[in-house]
């Protein structure tokens, strides 16, 4: 009896060492389509080398939940399971050996996808790979500038905000002010706002999809008249998430300027100021035509 049980530990020992050796069964390329938005398909991809031992299983697990099983010697060969809170559906009939098609991803398919291979006896040899799928929610609307005041005055203090609502993770916010990034100095950071927790039909699942968030970013400057184009200023905010998303919103902000600020306004322009000092040349020459004529008639 006791002798039986060494010597089965011993063949079981022989096979590892043997395994490690040989190679065997083992899995050469894991990947998965990254990122997802919410609602879309991807594909699960999982090749193997069988170096003489044969497959017995392959496996999809996500975080610690089996929802595919191929095993070639059964039939059909592609079994599907249910996740609680369904995070993806598999559509079987795309899917074949390592590689499945998952369609209508929710935020809780992101994590951790697990290929697991196994080989018949007498190995028995089990090995798995993972690779990391990103589900990104996107924002249910362009985002958003508020401006307070309908009109400001020169030299005043602008500050607004612009959001994107409603994504995961939140966007990338980018200030542009008449078509120039904004100096990093005007802009003023702000928390995204959570907007809804977790369902709590999730509370007991392995994945806890995290809520929707709204982005937001402050800027606040002054309006000095270098700044102002035609009596506003163009300010742009650009919203984005890795490369799944990008959208973009304008607002003019007006000045209401008094006469001297048009004046400032215009000798930003090197056109406008080269004229104004032609006009002062010319008026300084009538005057001096003006002094002589006088000097020669009082004279005469
Ligand atoms: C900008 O957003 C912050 C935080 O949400 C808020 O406290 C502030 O009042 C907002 N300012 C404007 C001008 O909307």
């Amino acid at each position: 009896m006791e002798a039986k049980y060494l010597m089965n530990t011993l063949f079981l020992l022989l096979t590892l060492i043997t395994n490690d050796v040989v190679g065997g069964l083992h899995i050469t390329k894991v990947g998965v389509s990254t990122p997802l938005a919410v609602g879309e398909s991807g594909w699960l991809e999982c090749e193997w080398a069988d170096d003489g031992d044969s497959i017995y299983a392959l496996k999809w697990y996500l975080g610690l939940d089996e929802f595919y099983r191929w095993t070639p010697a059964e039939d059909p060969p592609v079994k599907t399971f249910k996740i609680r809170g369904e995070p993806l559906r598999v559509d079987a009939s795309a899917s074949h050996k390592g590689r499945v098609r998952i369609q209508a991803v929710t935020l809780a398919a992101a994590g951790v996808f697990r290929c697991e291979v196994s080989a018949e006896a007498p190995s028995f040899h089990t090995e798995s790979h993972v690779a990391y799928m990103t589900v990104v929610d996107l924002p249910d609307e362009k985002p958003r500038i508020s401006v307070p005041q309908d009109t400001y005055q020169l030299e005043e203090d602008v500050f607004l905000n612009c959001s994107s609502p409603r994504s995961q993770p939140p966007a990338e916010l980018t200030f542009y002010v008449n078509g120039e990034q904004a100096d990093p100095s005007w802009l003023v950071p702000q928390n995204a706002i959570a907007e809804d927790p977790a369902p709590s039909s999730h509370h007991h699942h392995h994945h806890h999809p995290p809520g929707l968030q709204t982005a937001v970013l402050g800027l606040r400057f002054t309006l000095w008249p270098r700044l102002l184009r035609r009596g506003s200023v163009v300010v742009k905010c650009t919203a984005s998430i890795l490369n799944l998303y990008w959208d973009s919103s304008e607002v003019a902000i007006r000045v209401d300027q008094p006469y001297h600020a048009s004046i400032m306004e215009g000798r930003a322009s090197s056109a406008a100021s080269s004229s104004a000092a032609a006009g002062g040349a010319v008026t300084s020459l009538s005057q001096s035509l003006f002094v002589l004529i006088s000097t020669c008639w009082l004279l005469h």
